[in-house]
């Protein structure tokens, strides 16, 4: 089946002549590949290399401190356009955007621009298995088909795909991947031993060439799992020695490998605890042995008891990952990071920022998303998730006063560290669209481009997306911006209520299932009873969460009355006749938004009816297709939510619609 270029067309076989590269490396190779691509009807010539080398005329007005070791600059000099940079990848991300600037069809002519991006980290992990079971090849979590990566309990014979893959994700500035599941099994264990190590190499050499990074995930107890010691226990000597001799076995056999990414502790997964140590002893165990080579450690931070009794109202989800991290603040090596979910929970719809995020001041940290749309519609619904995460992005913490934005914390500039970025958990597989739902591949460039520059808006990603996908034509782009523009605001409307989260079916973590969670072991619960809903999380009465923000966010939080309405029944437990400041009372709003939502979602498959015959047959029916099953989702969630809590409360809707 042939692949779906998406956003960046295959180079032509014409062959563009106009160009001149000065300087010789893989990366170059690329940039000669994708110069050679360019539209042969581009009337400007183009110079392209680093600064050093290019001539002084043509480097002389760049400001060059501004650029950073991965920007560049694009400016017409009248003869010829040039693309210069410190570093080859910053030519080679020149280059694209070059081709982004003539698939949308803008003139060069004059062009004075100079580019750098906002985050030194731009990762993407992928949850992929290899799977000693009959999933071999599984994603966790993904619903575009199986991993790009593994097959049959071993690595893809064809790598073609990934070729493809990396200069798709490099094309929006990528530089880091990690390729196996934060959930290391067995076989995945294996991947840092010599069965495996050449296949990474292979791989680390198929992403250099796109100026990106392999990172792997590891297990925690690697040293019992594969290396045959009787304890994984940090501070233990023999565990030290095992870790660096095979740091040294793998940067052998890939020089520039990035580093690891581990989940300890976490869901089941081992770690520190088991000897009695804390979070810091074993990620700067780890971070020691990746010391000498330049690597780095993807600590996470997603650490909360998972066997919570549901009758313990004490005990807070939300609360778990400051309460472990926080008093560590300072304690991490230089090359740790602590990775941090966006919102407390887990990439809910909508959560409140994880007041991790300016929390710790002397520890480095980069902000986890989720582009795998797990609790936010699968490759089913569409929910366009780039407003949400500029939203995070935006969110003044006041860690050090006003304006202490979690873009700042996130790229290290607040706190002067070192290393910062974002990461997020990749939506591909091996569909040929990459993504399942063609819509979704909004998601996966809008965060490639969103975290290269957060000052972009959601409208400037969404505009830029549908243009170079299905072309200029003002009324595809016009119907199918605005599909996107609504589609996360009504996700939220007919799913769980005002940030209370958590109403979907257990594990599979789509479609509606109100009390799914509620007598679980996870710790994620909403509290309905026949009086009100939502989780006191406040100080005064309730289990202390609030007071973990800094305090103009904290006293915002503590009183329902100031605290924003889309977070309300996380942070309160409200009587269902609560006053909105709209005026309507809570019970009414759920209503309404719930009937909303689902006609909001027919207007969606209007719009997208409009487009046959104005675009590719195959994206028209992918997306139609969804939609239906969108549709009977958001019908089912509204009938069961409303009708839960009609029953609950007791209390009719004011405009006397079918409640069940
Ligand atoms: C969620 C998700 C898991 C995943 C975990 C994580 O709990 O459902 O599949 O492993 O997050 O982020 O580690």
């Amino acid at each position: 089946m042939e692949n779906d270029n998406c956003w960046l067309t295959k180079p032509s076989a014409e062959g563009f002549k106009k160009y001149k590269i000065i300087g010789a490396s893989v990366v170059l190779q690329t940039v000669e590949e994708e110069m050679s691509g360019l539209d042969p009807n581009t009337n400007e010539t183009f110079l392209l290399g680093k600064i050093d080398n290019l001539p002084a005329s043509a480097v002389g007005g760049l400001a060059i401190d501004a650029m950073g070791n991965e920007g560049y600059a694009i400016k017409d000099l009248g003869d010829q356009v040039i693309v210069a940079a410190k570093t080859d990848a910053g030519i080679l991300y020149g280059a694209f955007h070059l081709q982004r600037l003539l698939k949308l069809g803008e003139s060069l002519k004059g062009i004075d621009l100079l580019e750098s991006p906002k985050n030194p980290v731009r990762m993407l992990n992928h949850w992929d298995n290899m799977d000693e079971t009959d999933f071999m090849g599984s994603v966790e979590r993904g619903y575009a088909g199986k991993s790009i990566f593994f097959e049959n309990k071993d690595f893809i014979k064809d790598k073609s795909r990934l070729v493809e893959y990396a200069r798709l994700i490099s094309s929006v500035g990528i530089n880091a991947i990690s390729i196996n599941n934060v959930n290391v099994h067995k076989l995945e264990s294996q991947l840092i031993t010599e069965r495996f190590l050449p296949d990474v190499a292979e791989i680390a050499g198929i992403f250099r060439r796109y100026a990106i990074k392999i990172f792997l995930s590891i297990n925690f107890a690697s040293t019992m799992d594969i290396g045959g010691l009787q304890t994984a226990d940090p501070l233990d000597e023999g565990v030290r020695l095992w870790w660096k001799e095979k740091m040294a076995e793998v940067y052998a056999a890939i020089p520039d490998f990035g580093g690891v990414v581990v989940k300890a502790d976490s869901e089941g997964r081992p770690g520190p605890f088991t000897y009695g140590r804390t979070h810091a002893d074993g990620a700067n165990m780890l971070a020691e042995a990746l010391k000498p080579f330049g690597g780095t450690v993807f600590w996470r931070c997603f650490v909360y008891n998972c066997q919570q009794d549901w009758r313990d109202r004490n005990t807070d989800r939300a609360r778990a990952a400051y309460d472990h991290f926080m008093p560590l603040d300072g304690e991490f090596r230089d090359n740790v990071v602590l990775q941090i979910k966006n919102g407390p929970i887990d990439f809910q719809v909508r959560e409140p920022i994880s007041p991790l995020l300016g929390g710790m001041k002397d520890t480095n940290q980069i902000l986890e998303f989720q582009v795998t749309q797990e609790y936010t519609g699968h490759s089913h619904d569409v929910c366009f998730l780039v407003p949400q995460w500029k939203e995070y992005l935006d969110w003044d913490t006041h860690s050090k006063g006003d304006g202490s934005t979690v873009a700042k914390i996130a790229n290290g500039s607040l706190n002067n560290r070192q290393i910062g970025g974002i990461v997020a958990v990749a939506n591909v597989g091996r569909d040929s669209n990459w993504t399942g739902h063609k819509l979704a591949q909004a998601n996966l460039y809008g965060y490639g481009r969103l975290i290269w520059d957060t000052d972009l808006s959601p409208e400037q990603i969404a505009d830029e997306w549908v243009k170079l996908t299905f072309g200029l034509e003002p009324a595809v782009v016009g119907n199918v911006k605005e599909i996107l523009k609504g589609s996360w605001p009504t996700y939220e409307k007919y799913t769980a209520p005002l940030g209370v989260g958590f109403m979907v079916q257990p594990h599979l973590h789509y479609g509606v299932n109100v009390d799914g969670y509620e007598y679980s072991p996870w710790g994620t619960y909403h509290f309905a009873d026949r009086h009100g809903i939502g989780v006191d999380r406040t100080k005064s009465t309730g289990t202390g969460y609030s007071a973990q923000y800094f305090e103009k966010n904290h006293e915002m939080f503590e009183d329902p009355t100031k605290t924003p309405e889309n977070m309300l029944l996380f942070f309160h437990h409200l009587p269902y006749s609560f006053k909105l400041r709209s005026g309507k009372k809570l019970i009414q709003h759920i209503y309404d938004t719930h009937f909303e939502g689902v006609e909001e979602v027919k207007a969606f498959q209007q719009k997208w009816d409009e487009l046959e015959g104005k675009i590719d047959k195959a994206s028209f029916h992918n997306v139609k297709e969804r939609l239906n099953r969108q549709l009977n989702n958001a019908t089912q969630w509204r009938d069961q939510v409303n009708t839960y809590f009609y029953r609950k409360s007791g209390i009719e809707d004011e405009q006397r619609r079918t409640i069940y």
